[in-house]
Formats: C-alpha cells, structure tokens, sequence
C-alpha cells in the first residue's frame, strides 16, 4: 500500500521528525509478547510455518489476500513468515500469531505492513476456520491489542480495507472503531491480474488509543 496516495488528508500531509521514526522502527524490530484476557500473542518463528498454513491456507480464508488468492501451500505459508521476519528486522513489517492462553492452541494471527517513514500501518488478520474459533471476538481482541501496542511505539495512523462483501472483516473493523472513508473503492490487483473492489477504514493513531484507554473501543 502507498499511504502517501491514499485520498486520506492526513497521509498525505504527513510530516514526522526523524526521532519518532528511529523509536517506531526500533519499537517493531523488538516487538516480542503482547498478553490480552485471553490470548498469548507473540512474534511468528519460522517453526509457525504449519500454524501459518492451517491458519491461512483455507481458500476461504487466503481468498481474501490478494497475493495468495489463486491457492496458499505450505512453501508460501514458509515464505510469508520469511518475509514478515525480514520485514520486521526492518522494521517495515510485523506479524503476531496468538494462542489461547489457557490451551496454548494456535488461534489466529495479526500481521501490519508499514510505512515508517510517515509511521502509518495497514492492518490485516485472520483466525482459524473453525466453529469452536470465529465468532468469539478473537480477530477484535488481538487487533485492538496490537493496535494499543502499535500506538506505544508512536504509531500516528491506522489504515485496514475489507472487500465489500467480507462481511466479518468489516464486523472487526467497527467494533474496533476504526471509520470508513466514505465514497472511496481502492482498486487492488491479484496475483492474476485481476481487479478487487476494497473499503478503506482510516483513523488517526493517537485519537483511537485515547478512546481505546477511554473504553470506547
Ligand atoms: C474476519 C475474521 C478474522 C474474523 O475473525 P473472528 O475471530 O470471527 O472475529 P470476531 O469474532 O472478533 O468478530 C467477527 C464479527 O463478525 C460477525 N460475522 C461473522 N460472519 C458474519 C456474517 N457472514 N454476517 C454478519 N456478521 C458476521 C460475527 O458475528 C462477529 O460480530 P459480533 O461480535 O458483532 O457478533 C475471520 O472471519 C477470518 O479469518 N476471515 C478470513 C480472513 C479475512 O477475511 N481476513 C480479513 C481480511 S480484510
């Protein structure tokens, strides 16, 4: 995602001193543990390949990524962590897998892609296709976490997008609080070439952390 291109004004006016950036980037390089009521959420290792792949490789699920829409095998499950662990280092990426605390079971995952340079964050997720997983609040407890983790390394804006018709992405997004940018469709290409309508949902990183420690969200 270029955020800079985003018909969002605060993107595109940006500005941010080159000590913020220093601290974020080195804020995500030493991201490690985050804990919430009922979840363990932790940095990705690559022994997570085969939980990255359960989690990701259901069609249902990986339709939804647009650079894994045409199918998702265990070497792509191996290259996603790859690339969320280099991206990390760079401090351009981060990926979470969390588990039930209790039962220490593999639950979902919470992934952003960043531009540091302006400390922005595009924010996506998915939990495990199972009865007894989705509908619990589990995608909105992690994502509210990571969100008020991301804030504390001076994160200063939020971006997610959800196809029209992924209804239970755009459940997340409003429980989180997050608002869609009215009268805008991004235009996002898969790995075919074809096009795919998505919302954007935009808010300032500071103003959603302050209502999230308000309890608003
Ligand atoms: C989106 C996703 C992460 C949600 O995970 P989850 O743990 O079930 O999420 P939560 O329980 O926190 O919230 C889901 C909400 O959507 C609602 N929902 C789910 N499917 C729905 C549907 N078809 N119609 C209406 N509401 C639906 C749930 O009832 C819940 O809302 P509620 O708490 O108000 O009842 C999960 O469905 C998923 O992994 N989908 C595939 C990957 C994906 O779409 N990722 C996001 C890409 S933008």
């Amino acid at each position: 995602m270029n955020f800079r291109e985003l018909p969002v004004p605060a993107l595109q006016a940006a500005k941010v001193d080159h000590h913020s950036v220093e601290r974020f980037i080195g804020g995500i390089k030493n991201f490690k543990v985050l804990e919430t009521p009922r979840l363990i959420m932790r940095v990705l290792a690559l022994s997570d390949t085969p939980s990255v792949h359960e989690i990701l490789g259901p069609p249902e699920v990986h339709k939804w990524n647009y650079l894994f829409r045409s199918g998702f095998s265990l070497e792509d499950a191996h290259e996603f962590v790859q690339a969320y662990l280099s991206g990390q280092a760079q401090g351009i990426a981060l990926c979470l897998l969390f588990t039930d605390k209790i039962k220490r079971s593999v639950l979902g995952e919470v992934h952003a892609v960043f531009d540091p340079g302006i400390l922005a964050a595009d924010i996506g997720y998915s939990t495990l296709a199972d009865e007894n997983v989705r509908g619990k609040g589990y995608a909105t407890e992690a994502t509210r976490a990571f969100l008020q983790g991301l804030c504390q390394i001076g994160l200063q804006h939020i971006c997610l997008t959800a196809a029209p018709e992924n209804i239970a992405s755009q459940h997340v997004i409003s429980k989180l609080g997050v608002p869609q940018v009215e009268d805008v469709s991004l235009q996002v290409k898969d790995v075919d070439g074809c096009m795919h309508a998505r919302n954007l949902y935009y808010m300032g990183a500071q103003e959603w952390c302050a209502g999230a420690q308000a309890g608003l969200k």
